[in-house]
């Protein structure tokens, strides 16, 4: 492995409004090329127990800030992040392997969170109920949790931050995020535009580190913080969830899909293509969100077969930094191997490979398409998280609803077809949180977020992501 260390890239932690450099370093590596683009502090458990303290002697002073003055210091770090959008989207490129028109497009999203939530906050209305007893008044009152642990994955590096942390701040939270390790910079880079915004000190700590399990352990079962919102895999979720049980925290988990996308007979079936090639390779298919199964009705299933073949034929993969680049690397050797794996199960149970099926120099895959897969294929059951669209074949609506039905995710799922009737009713038959009808991308930062099943609780984004962080507080008064 060749080193590049990159200058510009920040390199510090953030705790209590200081950069700690810590005494011990872990590598940062673009996955694109194997080189080491920087290091980042490798901090460990002590250190998430001192941000953890640090938020919480922070927070009664943040809390009581005037939601006017904090709406405002949100709005700014909203202005910074836009006004740094090229170094940002350069740094997750960098250090995430998206292609860099992805990396400034995420920038928009993540930073539209901060602005959406620096407004919501002004809005945490209560209500007025009427009472049952003469002489009596009750209301409610929206109030910030506390402090709030937030853990963020890898593959959308500045927007699972913005989409916590923002509602959190606005609220008047405090918050100690913990990023994941593979990509720390971005997170950096954002509490270093936090600190120029103006946030106190204590209020927004970031603590990074490879020692997951215990940083995760520490901020899930610490009795300061009331709230942990993870952003990951079900697996680690579940663990989290568990941890987070016995000081009975406030939870929300946005976790795997396993997202269907069907296709009907009465289709228009080059918007389809153009859907699916935006559901699927969007950040070489390493979304939550990502398509993973492509149920396509047998009278379109040719047609559909074969322009989505030639449209996959058509991506241009590579470093993300290189022009016109539209499909990256996956994240590590592990993501890779899984992703192989699918794909020669899939083969071994009778699918037909129509393009790609190989992987290619480094952590690079080759973009796949695969028809006839069989329901019993490991990529019908698992996120392949991978450049690969797996083609099922169904009959009837009522068949291809069971299919797109059959898992425990259900996170977004996404259909096509030009009959009214039938969008509204297989839309409802869904189980999933979010739908996309006649489109492959339902994310932003005005709609709610989440998923059902073992896809996770709650809803980021949106009005209720402000719930999210905030509790209701039921006062009675009597004459
Ligand atoms: C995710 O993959 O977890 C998030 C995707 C999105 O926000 O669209």
């Amino acid at each position: 492995m060749t080193t590049k260390t990159e200058n510009r890239l920040p390199t510090a932690a953030y705790v209590n409004g200081k950069f700690i450099s810590g005494h011990k370093k872990f590598n940062v590596i673009n996955p694109a090329t194997g080189e080491v683009i920087a290091s980042a502090p490798d901090l460990g458990v002590a250190d998430c127990k001192k941000a953890i303290d640090d938020a919480h002697t922070a927070w009664p002073g943040w809390r009581d800030t005037d939601v006017t003055q904090r709406s405002r210091i949100v709005q700014k770090w909203y202005e910074l992040l836009m006004a740094h959008k090229d170094e940002l989207a350069r740094t997750m490129t960098l250090e995430s392997g998206k292609p860099l028109s992805e990396s400034l497009a995420e920038v928009d999203y993540g930073a539209s969170f901060v602005e959406w939530f620096a407004e919501e906050a002004k809005r945490a209305y209560g209500e007025s109920i009427p009472a049952t007893k003469t002489g009596q008044r009750l209301i409610t009152i929206r109030q910030p949790v506390g402090v709030v642990a937030a853990i963020t994955p890898w593959n959308f590096p500045l927007a699972m931050i913005t989409r916590k942390v923002a509602p959190a701040l606005a609220s008047g939270c405090t918050v100690v995020l913990r990023p994941a390790s593979q990509t720390p910079l971005t997170a950096l880079m954002v509490a270093k535009l936090a600190h120029q915004a103006g946030f106190p000190p204590g209020v927004f700590n970031v603590v990074t580190g490879k020692d997951s399990k215990g940083m995760g352990e520490e901020l899930t079962t610490n009795e300061l913080v009331r709230k942990i919102s993870f952003t990951g895999s079900t697996e680690v979720g579940r663990t989290l969830m568990a941890n987070a049980a016995r000081t009975i925290k406030k939870v929300s988990l946005e976790l795997g899909g396993n997202a269907p996308f069907l296709v009907f007979d009465d289709a228009d079936i080059d918007a389809a293509v153009a859907g699916a090639i935006t559901g699927k390779f969007r950040n070489s298919g390493q979304t939550c969100v990502s398509v993973n199964r492509f149920y396509v009705q047998d009278g379109v299933f040719d047609a559909f077969a074969e322009k989505l073949t030639t449209a996959v034929k058509e991506l241009k993969v590579g470093n993300g930094l290189d022009n016109g680049v539209q499909v990256g690397p996956l994240i590590n050797r592990d993501g890779l191997e899984k992703v192989k794996a699918h794909v020669e199960d899939a083969i071994d149970g009778g699918a037909r490979l129509l393009t790609g099926g190989k992987a290619m120099e480094g952590l690079f895959y080759e973009p796949t398409v695969l028809a006839d897969v069989s329901p019993s294929a490991l990529l019908a059951h698992e996120e392949t998280f991978g450049p690969v669209c797996a083609l099922f074949r169904f009959k009837t609506e009522k068949e291809g609803i069971a299919m797109a039905n059959d898992t425990e995710f259900g996170l977004a799922a996404y259909f096509y077809s030009r009959d009214v009737n039938r969008c509204w009713q297989v839309a409802e038959q869904l189980e999933s949180g979010m739908v996309g009808i006649n489109t492959g991308l339902v994310s932003n930062a005005v709609a709610p977020f989440g998923g059902v099943k073992q896809s996770g609780i709650g809803r980021e984004g949106s009005k209720h992501g402000l719930d999210e962080y905030t509790e209701i507080k039921y006062l009675c008064f009597s004459e």
